[in-house]
């Protein structure tokens, strides 16, 4: 790639605005902000756009399951994005939402366009409708038996026992998720997208895709055959409106991709900059979509055809990565492996993880682990003993003895050049996203620095008459090695290159700041720049997530309301464990921003317990004190959104919403165990 001036614009997937960010999701956004970080300290004009993904039928039910509207949800999610994003240094030029003006004008254009050339096809279709919700069910809502090996409890479109893929409609005794009703066909008109226009164009844009992964599954649809894509749904749905179709809504996926769009229309409009330059037919600008290997069709076919339809220009590349396992498996919320990006910030430097990943990550699709007993050998062993530790080494007699000023002139030229000299390859791994090429090859030169201070040995020199200036110069090479380490590890470490930029006294780091070194130049005072990763933080983290995802229903990430696992079984011995008592409902009150539960005050007899139960929709609080029940006693505290409760009251109800608290008969007293 030639090192002249250029103008890229860079996105990410846009995450779903229902559900918190996990580590599965950072893997993408540490990617992409690593590469356009590398890009602007190489001086290109890059800009790093994203948006929540904002619409569909699963945010329109965690709305509803909350009590809330959509965008009471989507506003409060996009904090808690925004605040995850920050907090892990992924710094874009604009975040905005799919649900915004810009972006609803866009999709309206985008789709008058294709309309009007014919690209638009209607055609009525059968579905699955929930008659108790009056909604059309999308497969993921539908459960039922499997048809293929008999399972329970499978998702209408596979079966996670046997690994089926089917429809909807061969699943025995299917149920809606959302209301537990037997669901039923219906028809109704859908529009679609005649994806098959565009099979030639697609057929020679894959051609220039740069990533082998990604032009293989390309040729491989276009070769079985292209379909039209239903590119409409039913109201009720959380979207925007198609304008000539009253009732009926742009799928999700439509109107995704174009809020790359919006945000990056969003964004010229708050800085005067030139929409055209970067989606206009002949832009000059490159364009890159990093993504997820899972949702590729919709950015190396429908995406770029919409563009091609409607007179955009298309992307320059699409880049896919693979998935996260840790320790080897599948994130586990059972494990406490399903971790959320807020939790990490509890525990650990977020660097460490951006760190990790950078070591891991290739320019393919291939999957990474997080190993964690890997992770903690890795970042002490490289950033803490090799990189820090050269600083650390040398800062101390620069400060002492010096006053901070480096020595006049570069004691070692050959070595430093040696350094330089690396950045051509480095820079080479960092373009391709091979950054754990990128790592490798810097934690080389990380150990060749510490050999020459090993080898020149300032600490025995300093003790030595009349090596004053030895001392100096050793150290003051030290540190302009680690600072031309730092530069390079910079679009990793941004946090961390920042603090060198005060330690070392120097500018914003630039690439091309390193050609030649510090001389004569006065530092700062040396300040640990990083410590060691503790297996007891890992450990915290761990014991945290479990908490967070098994127990609190508002952070579950999937829309689907999860069946309760009951065994058909339960030994006598197991049962006997519950700690069944009568308990007195002292006091009963409203729980703010909760749509199901009361919070419970409850007297066990002299012991007073917090319990939170799910039976708002059936009592008026006030009217529940004073009144007797029945709670397990002895159930693990769970840690709520809204609290930790101690316990639980026994009910029961009809589905839906509504729960009945159980009553003891007459005689019955606070504190009776139950048998
Ligand atoms: O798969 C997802 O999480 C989607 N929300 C990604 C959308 S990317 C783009 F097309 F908007
Ligand atoms: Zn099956």
């Amino acid at each position: 790639m030639s090192q002249e001036n250029r103008t890229i614009l860079v996105t990410s997937a846009l995450p779903y605005a229902n559900g918190p960010i996990h580590i599965g999701h950072l893997v993408e956004y540490i990617q992409t902000d690593i590469w356009v970080r590398f890009q602007k300290l190489r001086g290109h004009d890059c800009t790093y756009v994203c948006a929540d993904d904002a619409h569909g039928t699963p945010i329109m039910l965690r709305a509803q399951q909350e009590g809330i509207t959509p965008e009471a949800l989507i506003a409060r999610v996009a904090d808690e994005h925004q605040a995850d994003f920050a907090g892990f240094g992924v710094d874009f030029d604009n975040y905005h939402s799919t649900h915004s003006t810009e972006n609803r004008s866009l999709a309206e254009h985008i789709y008058l366009t294709l309309r009007d050339d014919g690209h638009i096809a209607r055609r009525t279709i059968s579905q699955f409708f929930d008659p108790e919700k009056e909604m059309f069910l999308p497969d993921r809502f539908i459960k039922g038996t499997c048809p293929r090996c008999g399972a329970d409890d499978q998702y209408g479109d596979n079966c996670e026992v046997c690994g089926a893929t089917y429809d909807a409609g061969e699943l025995k005794n299917p149920r809606s998720v959302v209301s537990g009703a037997t669901p039923v066909r219906k028809d109704s008109e859908h529009y679609f997208f005649k994806l098959t226009d565009f099979e030639e164009m697609l057929r020679a844009y894959v051609r220039e895709s740069t990533q082998p992964e990604v032009a293989n599954k390309m040729d491989e649809w276009l070769s079985t055959g292209l379909h039209d894509w239903d590119i409409s749904r039913d109201a009720p749905y959380f979207g925007f409106e198609i304008p000539d179709a009253p009732g009926k809504y742009f799928y999700v996926w439509l109107d995704a991709p174009i809020g790359y769009m919006a945000s990056c229309r969003h964004y010229c409009d708050r800085t005067g900059r030139d929409f055209d330059a970067w989606w206009g037919k002949d832009s000059r600008a490159e364009l890159y979509h990093f993504i997820g290997k899972d949702i590729l069709r919709f950015h190396t076919l429908f995406w770029p055809a919409m563009l091609h339809g409607t007179g955009y220009r298309m992307p320059t590349a699409v880049f896919a990565h693979g998935f996260l396992t840790v320790d080897g498996q599948k994130m586990s919320k059972s494990r406490g492996t399903f971790i959320k990006a807020s939790t990490w910030l509890e525990h650990l430097n977020p660097e460490y993880l951006r760190y990790y990943f950078a070591a891991k990550l290739g320019s393919g699709v291939d999957d990474i682990d997080l190993n964690l007993e890997d992770f903690v050998l890795r970042v002490n062993s490289d950033l803490v003993g090799k990189v820090v530790n050269i600083a650390s080494r040398c800062a101390g007699f620069i400060n002492k003895r010096f006053d901070g000023m480096l020595a006049d002139s570069c004691s070692e030229p050959a070595l430093y050049r040696e350094f330089v000299a690396a950045g051509d390859d480095i820079a080479t791994a960092y373009e391709q996203r091979a950054y754990g090429q990128a790592v490798r090859r810097i934690m080389a030169l990380a150990d060749r620095a510490n050999q020459y201070i090993d080898t020149n040995k300032p600490w025995v020199l300093a003790k030595e008459a009349g090596r004053e200036q030895d001392v100096q110069a050793v150290c003051s090479t030290g540190l302009n090695l680690f600072r031309v380490l730092l530069t390079y590890l910079q679009p990793i470490l941004p946090a961390m290159a920042a603090e060198v930029e005060a330690f070392l006294n120097i500018p914003e780091m630039r690439w091309s700041n390193i050609e030649s070194p510090l001389t004569g130049h006065r530092i700062d005072n040396f300040k640990p720049l990083m410590t060691r990763v503790e297996q007891e933080k890992i450990d915290a983290m761990l014991e945290d997530s479990k908490e967070h995802l098994e127990k609190s229903p508002a952070t579950a990430s999937s829309g689907a309301l999860a069946a309760d696992p009951i065994a058909d079984t339960v030994a006598f011995e197991d049962f006997a464990k519950l700690d069944l008592r009568i308990a007195r409902i002292a006091r009963a009150e409203h729980v703010e921003g909760a749509d199901k539960l009361l919070q419970l005050t409850l007297d066990l007899g002299g012991e007073s317990r917090n319990v939170f139960a799910g039976i708002k929709s059936a009592y008026d609080p006030a009217a529940l004190e004073g009144k007797l029940t029945v709670m397990v006693a002895n159930l693990a505290p769970r840690k709520m959104r809204f609290g930790v409760s101690e316990g639980m009251v026994l009910a029961a109800g009809p589905g839906g919403n509504e729960l009945f608290i159980l009553h003891p008969d007459d005689g019955a007293q606070p504190g009776m165990r139950v048998k």
